[in-house]
């Protein structure tokens, strides 16, 4: 009797195994086939909600992928940087890098609420998050990969560790490594994923210190292009126009390919912790010279990389919870 039980447990077991291409990760196993099962369609589900947004507002593709970046950092990628504020939990959306800036967040509401019709009290928003931001980046023109997946949902968040984690754009190299180093990625994963800068906006008020007074000294940052300097100038002066958007690659600004690298090469980054990326370091200078000569090879390490970060501390097994809203812990 008991063998026959354990021979049964066995196989049970075994008929999981070729489905688990298991990652190991500090916080448990994720792996792509996590949903097959219990929600079949949530891939779909989620890629054509990206779709019709996306083709809303192209723009909107480079903003779901910085929302998954900016859940990473933070107690991992848990969908903290979803949660609303109320009572005792103070919002991440409040942070420095993220008050008037992050966005994206109706799109993946309108995902979770087609999700919880389909498949109701199953898939994460912390997944949803990682879903839509490959969706993102192939509908941009990028790379695909299979995204790993099981992650559980936060039940709080972190003001300061949103603050202190996500690095500044006017950061130096060495606290870009820092900060990516303590979350486990290494200078590859810095400049491979500071890529993602070939999509999406910056505000004036992110880089206009390098147009007017880099140092203190009433001088713009030498390391800029100067004409692109002047042209910047025109939309982000001295003073006002804070909000004013600028495209991160001039050269392609919707478009996802290497040409970020390229206008690294070329001194027009816009933000600081872009130009450093060449300025600062021998070892970023070669990686940035290899994808602004190879798009394939930039691919093919941003898919990597982005799987990598999507694998910070994530919530597994019993830990955390799969919310019903996005932007509440379940009562
Ligand atoms: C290396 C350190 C990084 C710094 C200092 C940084 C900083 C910034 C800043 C200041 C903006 C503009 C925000 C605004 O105007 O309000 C921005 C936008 C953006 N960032 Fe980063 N970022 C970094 C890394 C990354 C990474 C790793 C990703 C993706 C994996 C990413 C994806 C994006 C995207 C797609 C946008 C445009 C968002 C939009 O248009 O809505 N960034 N980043
Ligand atoms: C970056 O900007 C912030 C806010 O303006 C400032 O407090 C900080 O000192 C700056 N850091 C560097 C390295 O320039
Ligand atoms: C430039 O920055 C320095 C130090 O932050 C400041 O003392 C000075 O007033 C600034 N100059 C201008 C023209 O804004």
């Amino acid at each position: 009797m008991a063998k026959s039980i354990n021979l049964f447990l066995v196989l049970t077991l075994l008929s999981f195994v070729p489905l688990c291409f298991c990652e190991k990760t500090y916080g448990g196993y994720l792996y792509p086939q996590f949903y097959d099962r219990s929600c079949p369609k949530a891939k779909e589900i989620v890629r054509s909600v990206v779709a019709k947004a996306v083709a809303r507002e192209a723009r909107m593709a480079a903003s779901l992928v910085r929302l998954h970046f900016h859940d990473c950092f933070v107690k991992g990628c848990d969908a903290s940087i979803l949660l609303d504020g109320t009572g005792s939990l103070i919002s991440e959306k409040r942070s420095n890098p993220n008050r008037n800036s992050a966005r994206g967040f109706e799109v993946i509401d309108e995902i979770k609420s087609a999700l919880e019709k389909a498949c109701p009290h199953t898939v994460s928003c912390a997944d949803v998050m990682a879903l839509a931001a490959r969706d993102s980046i192939v509908l941009a023109g990028g790379p695909s990969w299979e995204v790993p997946l099981g992650r559980k949902d936060s039940r709080g968040a972190s003001l300061s560790g949103s603050n202190n984690n996500i690095p500044a754009p006017n950061s130096t190299f060495q606290t870009l490594l820092t900060k990516f180093k303590l979350q486990g990625l290494d200078i590859v994963d810095l400049v491979t994923l500071s890529g993602c800068h070939t999509i999406g906006n910056a505000r004036c008020v992110l880089f206009r210190q390098r147009l007017y007074n880099q140092s203190g000294n009433s001088k713009p940052d030498f390391t800029l292009d100067q004409s692109y300097a002047a042209q910047l100038r025109a939309r982000c002066p001295r003073s006002g126009g804070d909000q004013n958007l600028f495209f991160l690659d001039f050269v392609s600004p919707t478009k996802f390919d290497n040409s970020y690298f390229k206008n690294l090469l070329s001194f027009k980054g816009l933000l600081n912790s872009d130009q450093v990326l060449v300025t600062k370091n021998q070892v970023s200078l070669e990686l940035v010279k290899k994808y602004a000569g190879s798009n394939e090879l930039f691919f093919e390490q941003f898919a990597k990389s982005m799987v990598k970060m999507g694998n910070i501390s994530p919530l597994t097994g019993s830990r955390g919870e799969i919310r019903k809203n996005c932007r509440k812990i379940n009562s």
